[in-house]
């Protein structure tokens, strides 16, 4: 059993010292400005392997490569991607995953055995100060134990990591609370995970720009998916989550009357709700995830309520919004961790 220790110290301490693991093969929990990530050397199959077994991660599944500055992405590449000079000037440092044939000195543990990588530079200045004492690009996952929410502080890391990683470098709340972009530039440009940088933000940049179908679907039976980690129940709390879509006092209606049902059959029940529907909800028991005028919001508090509401319920039941802008990445997330029990008014 290892223990584990949270880091709150000075940046360049703590990248100090997380360099150092990270060097040794080690694994380095640390904050991006989407969710916590689960770092390991990018470069070291060995050392990447570990990621996988402290998740309990399908292998099956890629990594990302964290880089530190825009240039040292492109080694990773067999070639300059289409349109990537002009999609990191725009994004980087950000929430922006790009996808593009490999190079050969990534390992097959990272790729999981695809002849692409996906790589992006974190907009964190810890993270940043991590890649770049370490000297090598970061693989990392998002810093949770496979299928679960993914790790929005350093507390909800330690919920799912303690005694697996050595340290926890702590950098506060996420600022996004939601996974990164992840975008493939082989051939069309495709979204396989919506994140904080939209459909509509890429669009301006590049015309025109696909989604993957699997983004607010479940995949058909024998259907193979763009992005291997959209094919695993994902983002799900211990308790069932069930979604209702609609205007919010519709929404709220339809809620209650489940609330109700799941109450006289003895189950302990919450309601995820915006502040528009929150009036509508009388004396059930609520949580305030944000407003529906602000997907960002939403998104930012989506995977924390879960883990807090996860405890004390047996059913957490969540409004849905629209799919413009942000609330896209907001209803991925949402959907995949209510294993798409979803009804739509
Ligand atoms: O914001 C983020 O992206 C966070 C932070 C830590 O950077 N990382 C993250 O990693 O969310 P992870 O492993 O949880 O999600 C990576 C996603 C998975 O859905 C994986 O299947 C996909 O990216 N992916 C990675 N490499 C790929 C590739 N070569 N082709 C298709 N999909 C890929
Ligand atoms: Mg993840």
């Amino acid at each position: 059993m290892i223990t584990t220790v949270i880091k709150t110290t000075d940046p360049n301490q703590a990248a100090t010292q997380g360099a150092a693991i990270i060097r040794a093969g080690g694994l380095v929990a640390f904050p991006t400005e989407t969710v916590y990530g689960l770092g390991a050397d990018g470069l070291d199959g060995a050392a990447v392997n570990r990621i996988f077994e402290a998740k309990g991660r399908p292998n099956d599944n890629p990594l990302i490569l964290h880089v530190a500055r825009k240039e040292d992405a492109f080694r990773l590449w067999a070639a300059e991607p289409p349109h990537a000079r002009a999609l990191m000037d725009t994004f980087w440092p950000g929430p922006l995953t790009l996808i593009y044939h490999r190079s050969a000195m990534v390992p097959d543990e990272v790729t999981a055995g695809l002849d692409t990588v996906a790589v992006r530079m974190p907009d964190n200045d810890a993270a940043r100060a991590l890649i770049a004492a370490s000297g090598v690009p970061i693989a990392a996952p998002s810093a949770n134990l496979s299928g679960k929410p993914s790790p929005t502080t350093a507390e909800h890391v330690l919920q799912d990591m303690d005694g697996r990683i050595p340290l926890i470098l702590d950098g506060g709340p996420c600022r996004y609370g939601v996974e990164s972009t992840v975008l493939s530039l082989v051939g069309t440009p495709t979204i396989l995970r919506p994140g904080a940088v939209t459909k509509e933000m890429l669009a301006a940049v590049l015309g025109e720009v696909a989604l993957a179908p699997s983004i607010l679907a479940p995949l058909g039976a024998g259907e193979k998916a763009a992005s291997p980690g959209m094919k695993y129940k994902h983002y799900a709390p211990n308790a069932q989550v069930l979604v209702v879509v609609g205007e919010a006092p519709e929404a709220a209606t339809r809620l209650s009357a489940l609330y109700d049902e799941f109450i006289a059959a003895g189950k302990r029940v919450s309601i995820a709700a915006t502040a528009e529907a929150l009036p509508y909800y009388g004396q059930r028991r609520t949580a305030l995830l944000g407003t529906r005028r602000d997907p960002g919001t939403l998104c930012s508090r989506l995977f924390s309520l879960l883990r807090e509401l996860d405890g004390s319920s047996d059913v957490i039941l969540c409004e849905g919004i629209g799919t413009e802008g942000t609330g896209l990445a907001f209803m991925n997330r949402l959907l995949r961790s209510a294993g798409f029990r979803v009804e739509y008014l």
